[in-house]
C-alpha cells in the first residue's frame, strides 16, 4: 500500500497532467498554504494539502462547458449559481475531484479515517 506521501505526489502529477501549469501552479501554491494553515491550526495537514491541490481542478473548461458537464452528470445548480456561471467550477470541481480521486486510487481517499488523529478535526 502506497503511503500518504507517494499518493499526494501522484495527485500532483495527475493533476499536472490536466491543467494548464500557471493553475497547476496556483493549486500547488493552494495546497502549501492550505497544508501550513491546518499545521497552525491543528487540522488534519494531509486533507487540507489534498482540498488545496484539487481546488480549481473544474477550472480547467469555460463556464459554458461547465455548465453541460453539470447538467450531463445530475449536479445540481441553484437559481443564483446558474446566474453566475463563473462559480460553478467550484461546485463542478467538487464532483470531479471526488471522481478523480476514487479512479486514481482505487478508492476514496481518507487519510483520517485510516489513521485517526487524536485532536485533529
Ligand atoms: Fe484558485
Amino acid at each position: 500500500m502506497e503511503n500518504q506521501c507517494s499518493q499526494i505526489m501522484m495527485f500532483r502529477s495527475k493533476l499536472k497532467s490536466k491543467l494548464d501549469p500557471m493553475r497547476y501552479e496556483h493549486s500547488l501554491s493552494v495546497s502549501f498554504t492550505c497544508l501550513n494553515l491546518a499545521m497552525c491550526h491543528g487540522y488534519d495537514m494531509d486533507r487540507a494539502e489534498l482540498a488545496g491541490l484539487m481546488h480549481d481542478c473544474g477550472k480547467r473548461y469555460p463556464d459554458e462547458v461547465i455548465l453541460k458537464k453539470c447538467n450531463k452528470h445530475g449536479i445540481e445548480l441553484s437559481e443564483s449559481e446558474l446566474e453566475t456561471l463563473p462559480v460553478i467550477h467550484a461546485k463542478y470541481g467538487a464532483w470531479l475531484a471526488e471522481k478523480s480521486i476514487i479512479l486514481w486510487t482505487g478508492r476514496f481517499w481518507m487519510p483520517s479515517a485510516a489513521t485517526p488523529q487524536a485532536g485533529l478535526r
